[in-house]
């Protein structure tokens, strides 16, 4: 479960404080499937890193599953990190000189996981997003929408419990982004709480709620469509 309890960021540019997120209460539950809306630089992007222990509020409480992560240390938030939370980015973030292999192994060489059991998640992953006949390709010999089912590949590999995204169909064609949206709501299916921040309110409907900042402060918390196919 992820509790935002009176979030507060601000940061101090020059001699100015800017209030980014105010005074942010919510609670995801288990399971969820949650879309995040609001204009550019209403704060989505921040409460995101909160969430995946990127960041740190100013003030308020942040719980992940009843523990303080407001309080832990920057290697305790990274240790979180790599079990608990996947990060899917609107430009994918692959690593351009690794295959599609290499890119989802990555984060479980980091676990510690063994070389033979690393291969053979990966190749698991691979097949379940999709790309098994894909797998020595390098991000560049991809389309959009693979670059995009490795880069979740890559976040699903620790089994995380939560699924962040932020704008992950922004880079990708309105088709290839619908696909993207029936995989994140598949992988839901299966347990995976979903966070999605986007523009685009096709894309929100796939989730069954929708959560609208605006200048730092939720300004809508709602039931959403949740049953597009
Ligand atoms: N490190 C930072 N220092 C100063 N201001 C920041 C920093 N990060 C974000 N901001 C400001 O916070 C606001 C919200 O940013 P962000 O969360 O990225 O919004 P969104 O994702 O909704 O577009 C913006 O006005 C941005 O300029
Ligand atoms: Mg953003």
């Amino acid at each position: 479960m992820i509790e935002l309890q009176d979030v507060t960021k601000r940061y101090v540019v020059g001699r100015e404080e800017i209030s980014v997120l105010q005074d942010v209460t919510l609670t995801i539950h288990d399971g969820a499937f949650v879309s995040i809306m609001g204009p550019s630089g209403s704060g989505k992007s921040t409460m995101m890193h909160i969430m995946g222990c990127l960041d740190v509020p100013s003030s308020g409480r942040y719980l992940l599953d009843g523990r303080r992560m407001d309080e832990l240390s920057p290697t305790e938030m990274a240790h979180v990190r790599n079990r608990k939370i996947g990060f899917v980015f609107q430009n994918f973030h692959l690593l351009p000189r690794m295959t599609a292999l290499q890119n989802v192994e990555l984060p479980m060489a980091y676990a510690g996981v063994g070389r033979a059991k690393r291969r053979k998640e990966a190749e698991r992953r691979l097949a379940e997003v999709g790309l098994e006949n894909r797998l020595t390709h390098l991000p560049s010999a991809l389309s959009g929408g693979q670059r995009q089912r490795v880069a979740i590949a890559r976040a699903l590999v620790n089994e995380p419990s939560v699924l962040l995204a932020d704008e992950p169909t922004g880079a990708l064609d309105s088709s290839t982004g619908q696909d993207i949206m029936s995989l994140f709501q598949s992988l839901n299916k299966t347990g995976v709480t979903v966070v999605v921040i986007t523009h685009d309110p096709s894309v929100a409907e796939y989730a069954g709620r929708m959560v609208r900042l605006f200048d730092g402060r939720i300004v809508a918390d709602h039931v959403a469509g949740g049953s597009r196919p």
